[in-house]
């Protein structure tokens, strides 16, 4: 696909979709990450002699207007981050956006109403698209997070006009490349979160890409359950045994090892600072839920990392918002992070509780690469098309 550098932005308008769906507390911004990393893409188009206008949605308004989710919110995290003032217009097509952009000076960055107000964006409504494409006379797609959305912003209007990446979604798809596409061997894995079910199509797809695959959190339950294992009062999918016991069969023709605990820590109440201990994983008491992995578990995951060239991670290993049960999964995360420093492993990781994960055990700064993505993310691990990507590439 095109990037940036491939494109005559001079004295154009340039209609950059970008994702500024960030979490909002009290009207307050709480973490700007995905607004600080779309800087770059901004400054390169301005230096090239483009005027951004920029294209988002924020939250699920479902194709009408509401006022909570408007734009406007992100205004002052974006002006903050860019070190300049945005101007705003508050329809995304029609006179108004068209007057807001005829208005624009060389050096400007105009921020356009969320695209999700129109019930045209989530259909890829031609109309919608042209109406939107309409306004510039280049598109730049900077939103790998929303990639997986075949909409009229991320996708119908990448056929409208000369396209391209912009530098954060070349870097998340470089970094995922690196990971998954042509990774340096060995290859490791580390999947948790609740649910197999939820990461049938992910686990799937990695057991024929990686050589070791670290399974965590709840689903490490389910895989347990699969091998006859009691696991007492924790959560599992009991109707997913089969299913679990079919991929641990397809993964070990595919070369590819699959990591359980070995042991768990186990406590009679979901609460910060329950009372707990840690047991081999088959003695689990009958009245216990499993929280999280235990040492062993760590050192055998810290080995696997050590003998690893690439570690791919999506999901915690325990039940990391409530302490200590976040003990596995910062062990596990610090343990990456020394290594990635060390020049010994190329780490990469994506999801929304993976990074606030990572965040909170203070090492998202030494991985090689966090994804902003949370769905997409995941998709990409699944292996499918992301409509947002695949419209640049046809260019
Ligand atoms: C995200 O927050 O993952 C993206 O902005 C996509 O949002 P969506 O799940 O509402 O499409």
């Amino acid at each position: 696909f095109n990037t940036i550098d491939d494109l005559d932005l001079n004295g154009k308008v340039v209609l950059t979709r970008v994702d500024v769906n960030v979490p909002v507390e009290n009207g307050l911004v709480t973490d700007a990450t995905r607004i600080e990393k779309i800087v770059p893409t901004i400054k390169d188009i301005q230096s090239k002699g483009g005027i951004p206008v920029l294209l988002a949605h924020f939250d699920r308004p479902k194709g009408k207007r509401v006022d909570s989710m408007s734009l406007q919110i992100v205004l002052p995290a974006l002006e903050a981050a860019l070190g300049q003032p945005v101007k705003f217009s508050d329809e995304a097509i029609g006179g108004t956006a068209k007057r807001a952009v005829a208005d624009l000076q060389p050096g400007d960055v105009l921020l356009l109403e969320n695209t999700r107000f129109y019930p045209g964006e989530e259909t890829n409504d031609a109309t919608f698209a042209a109406s939107l494409a309409a306004l510039g006379q280049a598109y730049v797609n900077d939103a790998f997070s929303a990639a997986h959305r075949a909409h009229a912003s991320t996708e119908g209007i990448a056929q409208l006009l000369p396209a391209a990446a912009g530098r954060l979604m070349e870097a998340e798809l470089k970094a995922l490349d690196a990971a998954l596409g042509a990774p340096q061997r060995p290859v490791v894995a580390v999947v948790g979160g609740a649910k197999v079910s939820t990461k049938l199509d992910l686990l799937g797809n990695l057991i024929s890409k990686v050589d070791h695959l670290v399974i965590g959190g709840g689903m490490a339950n389910t895989f347990l359950v699969a091998q006859g294992i009691e696991v007492g009062k924790s959560l599992a999918e009991r109707d997913m045994a089969d299913t679990a016991r079919e991929i641990m069969s397809k993964a070990s023709g595919a070369g590819c090892t699959i990591h359980l605990p070995v042991d768990v820590v186990v406590a009679r109440e979901f609460k910060a600072g329950a009372e707990n201990q840690t047991v081999p994983t088959d003695a689990c008491p009958a009245d216990a839920m499993i929280l999280d992995a235990g040492p062993e578990t760590v050192a055998k995951i810290r080995t696997v990392f050590e003998s690893s060239r690439t570690l791919i991670w999506n999901g915690p290993l325990g039940a990391f918002e409530i302490q200590p049960f976040d003990a596995a999964t910062n062990a596990a995360a610090q343990e990456a992070a020394e290594l990635t420093r060390a020049g010994k492993l190329i780490s990469v990781a994506g999801g929304g509780d993976t990074v606030a994960a990572l965040n909170k055990a203070g090492v998202s700064g030494d991985f090689t690469f966090i994804s902003t993505a949370g769905g997409a993310f995941l998709e990409w691990m699944e292996g499918k098309e992301l409509p947002g990507v695949a419209a640049l590439q046809k260019r």
